[in-house]
């Protein structure tokens, strides 16, 4: 698929069929990631491959914080139903001491936010799908797969086969480009 395409086409999928994602997917899939750019080339992101079914039942639970969610009317988080059906998880995590810190921002998260990116366009171009699940219930995931203390869990990736294209391939709208960029300086 063609690189424009796959950005522009890259969606959110939350519903998964039971076709299984091969192990010689995912590999490709990590691969491609380890091209990621990242700062002074540390590359802070680990990932766990996740396939029992219990511990992905598990997961799918605990993407549900509940003090957070509630709040906003959410009885689930949106992807939910996506990590109990997908049939591997990949759990992004990250050493923070394996990147810098420079006016108090730290650039581990932008590594593996950009080593996200590159794995979601990966599974596009596999034509697979993904969804970036940012809210879950972190301390409790650590413990399930014996992640150290040390390590930040940032992202989850449930990955499977669309279950229907049509529907979860709606694009969300965007901003203008009039709204967000502005030329030589910032303007209000
Ligand atoms: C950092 C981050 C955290 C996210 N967390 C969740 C989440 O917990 N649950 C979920 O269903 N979607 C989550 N999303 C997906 C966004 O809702 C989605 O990217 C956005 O609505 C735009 O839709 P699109 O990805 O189809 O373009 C997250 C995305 C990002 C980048």
């Amino acid at each position: 698929m063609d690189l424009f395409e796959a950005i522009k086409t890259r969606r959110s999928i939350r519903r998964f069929s039971d076709k299984p994602v091969s192990d010689e997917n995912i590999t490709t899939i990590l691969d491609l990631v380890r091209y990621s750019p990242s700062w002074a080339n540390l590359q802070c992101w680990r990932f766990i491959v996740v396939r029992e079914k219990d511990n992905i039942k598990r997961i799918s639970e605990l993407s549900y914080v509940e003090s957070f969610l509630k709040p906003m009317g959410y009885k689930a988080n949106p992807a939910t139903k996506a990590i109990a059906e997908a049939s591997v998880v990949i759990v992004l995590c990250a050493d923070p001491t394996k990147s810098g810190t420079i006016w108090n921002q730290p650039y581990y998260m932008t590594d593996v936010g950009i080593a996200s990116q590159t794995l979601m366009l990966a599974v596009r171009g596999l034509g697979l799908g993904t969804v970036f699940v940012g809210i879950f219930e972190e301390d409790a995931i650590r413990n399930l797969l014996n992640i150290p203390s040390n390590i930040r869990i940032v992202g989850l990736f449930p990955i499977g086969y669309l279950l229907d294209e049509k529907k979860e391939m709606k694009m969300p709208e965007r901003k203008p480009l009039s709204e967000i960029v502005f030329y030589e300086k910032w303007a209000d």
